[in-house]
């Protein structure tokens, strides 16, 4: 477990396991929590998570659970053997999805039991893709109504774009977790990301995690990337 409460989550978004272990060279769990999302689990597996969890770092299994209540608290309560440290859903799967979620992680008998936090609205979907699913409010409106039946199931957070963040914490307060990716520190490029905050940004809009891939993994010197941007972020570690 870090002492020093990172703040930065590095995406490994790497298709094998040596590409991730190479990469993983170069950092420490002291300066960055890990993110493995659904490419890198699919290519490797369980036994990777473990390796890395084993390794002392902190790891968000991005695997945006959708399936009937008992499958996911299945799929939970397996996640939760793992040992990693953050999971999600997707709130789309509906309250009693996500109450199976929360009751999985409350009965799992771990000894650092997963926070567990839920995705809204994808930012890939905009008003006219929710319109298609039958969903005839803003893109804020939904992502408000699905956070709060989220905070309602007992669920510790969301995964929210930066420029959300702000509005989340008038809508709801302190102490939801809120995860943001979309995030370049200055100076990086953007790759494909539409709306983009630099670290500080982020952070003065009230997340309380930084997912950050590409301008960390693919840099020439990611240690000094890192640490460039945990100085940035000093004011803000507990
Ligand atoms: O490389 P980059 O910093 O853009 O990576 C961002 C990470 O956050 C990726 O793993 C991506 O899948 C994830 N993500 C995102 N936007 C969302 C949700 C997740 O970029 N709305």
């Amino acid at each position: 477990m870090p002492n020093t409460d990172p703040k930065v989550i590095v995406a490994l978004d790497f298709s094998t396991s040596e590409q991730t272990l190479k990469f993983i060279e170069s950092v420490t769990p002291e300066i960055c929590r890990l993110k493995i999302g659904k490419e890198l689990f699919t290519s490797s597996g369980p036994d990777l998570v473990k390796q890395l969890v084993d390794m002392g770092f902190d790891i968000f299994l991005d695997l945006k659970f959708h399936d009937i209540p008992n499958t996911v608290n299945k799929a939970v309560a397996a996640a939760c053997q793992l040992g990693v440290w953050m999971l999600n859903v997707h709130a789309l799967g509906g309250r009693a999805m996500m109450q199976a979620a929360k009751e999985a992680v409350d009965s799992s008998n771990v000894v650092k039991p997963p926070k567990l936090i839920a995705v809204s609205v994808l930012t890939s979907t905009n008003q006219a893709g929710l319109h298609e699913l039958g969903i005839d409010k803003t893109v804020q409106q939904t992502v408000i109504d699905l956070t709060k039946m989220s905070l309602e199931c007992g669920l510790d957070g969301m995964v929210c774009s930066a420029n959300e963040a702000e509005m989340m914490r008038k809508q709801f307060g302190a102490s939801p977790i809120l995860v943001t990716p979309g995030i370049r520190p200055a100076g990086s490029a953007s790759n494909d990301q539409q709306r983009i905050m630099t670290p500080e940004m982020a952070m003065k809009s009230g997340s309380s995690y930084l997912v950050i891939g590409r301008p960390i993994t693919q840099h020439a010197h990611p240690l000094d990337e890192l640490n460039r941007i945990n100085a940035s972020l000093e004011v803000y570690r507990s």
